[in-house]
């Protein structure tokens, strides 16, 4: 095969899967010019490839934790599901071979082969941070209806596992690795470690049967839609989706897009939700808890990438780094959002 075109800083590319490999696994044409990296991804690394046959998205998947591939063959069946109904989103390409969502290629510096999944580009821009517009907020609300409403189950609950809230251990453990690695926000996490217990508490207080659950895209929010030709908006990433209660989705879902700021603009989602069809679900203290239980869960696995002790390339672990003061920052407001949900949502 000829050289990869690249691009990038040496440090970082050497890791990168090769663009060359990823085309000819999935069958996508030649290259043109290099892969671009991708802002706005969460968990994973994401790059633009042009080939001859196209231009797709390429995402290596980071989190390889224990059954993250029967998680997410689980979820490629939720993704193909909600494609069949005609949802807006990337549509994938599978591997040719297997069929499936995943292919593993070399890395251009060697090592290890990386794990990937690809898409078709959607020319258009990522949804901006911040309270959503009102046009977004309805699409959203009545696209959550309608995948809550797909009617996916599961003989076996276990690939779609729910994100659990930190343990007092599991808490404990990363208070005393942020002190050992001396970051300059470790003194303020023993301080959140009541915060922490408090909706550890709350979310477990009252869980929902297992027939209350319905399969969902699980992060339907600002950091997975995307605006198309003309504003469109389409939503990618649904490698996480799994069971969850359809209440604690809609309450995450309408207070990101209202970037727990916005009480219109949860209004105008949770609207949506219900002219879409939705259930009349409540959005009590316990359903927030289990928000705050989620939000408790990324920040913890951010600390883990930013000091080292859950693996990961060095440009993600210096976004996670970025990322984790600012999520120390939003969980005050959350508490407080949570406390008065009645008032705001009146
Ligand atoms: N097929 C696609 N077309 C256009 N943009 C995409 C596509 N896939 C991903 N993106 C962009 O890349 C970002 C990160 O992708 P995502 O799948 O959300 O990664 P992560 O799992 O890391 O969160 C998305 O928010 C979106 O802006
Ligand atoms: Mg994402």
């Amino acid at each position: 095969m000829a050289p990869d075109p690249v691009v990038g800083p040496p440090d970082e590319v050497v890791d990168w899967p090769s663009a060359r490999a990823v085309a000819a696994l999935f069958a996508l044409g030649d290259p043109i010019g290099p892969m671009v990296p991708v802002g706005r991804a969460r968990s994973n690394r994401v790059f633009r490839l042009r080939t001859e046959g196209g231009t797709f998205a390429v995402k290596e998947m980071l989190d390889t934790g224990s059954a993250w591939e029967e998680n997410l063959e689980a979820a490629w069946g939720v993704e193909l599901r909600a494609i069949e109904a005609g949802l807006s989103i990337p549509h994938p390409v599978p591997n040719p071979d297997e069929g499936g969502p995943l292919g593993w290629v070399p890395r251009l510096g060697g090592g290890d082969d990386a794990a990937v999944r690809v898409h078709h580009w959607v020319a258009g821009t990522p949804c901006p941070r911040g309270p959503v517009t009102p046009k977004v907020a309805r699409w959203a609300g009545g696209a959550l209806a309608r995948i809550h409403g797909l009617g996916v189950t599961s003989p076996d609950p276990t690939p779609y596992a729910r994100p659990e809230p930190p343990s007092e251990e599991a808490w404990a453990e990363v208070v005393r690795a942020g002190e050992a690695a001396g970051v300059f926000w470790a003194p303020v996490l023993r301080p959140i470690g009541s915060l922490v217990a408090v909706v550890r508490e709350r979310a477990g207080a009252a869980p929902p049967p297992p027939d209350a659950l319905v399969v969902t895209h699980g992060s339907l929010d600002q950091s997975n839609i995307g605006l198309g030709g003309r504003g469109t908006p389409f939503l990618c990433d649904w490698d996480r989706a799994g069971l969850r209660p359809p209440a604690e989705d809609l309450a995450a879902t309408a207070l990101n897009l209202g970037a727990w700021m916005d009480f219109d603009v949860v209004r105008v989602a949770l609207g949506a939700y219900g002219a879409a069809g939705g259930r009349e679900l409540p959005l009590g203290e316990n359903e927030l808890a289990g928000v705050l239980a989620r939000y408790l869960g990324r920040l913890v696995f951010n600390i883990e990438r930013a000091i080292g002790i859950r693996p990961a390339p060095a440009e993600v672990a210096r976004r996670s780094s970025r990322l984790v003061p600012e999520l120390i920052d939003g969980l005050g407001l959350r508490a407080e959002v949570v406390r008065r949900i009645d008032q705001l949502l009146s």
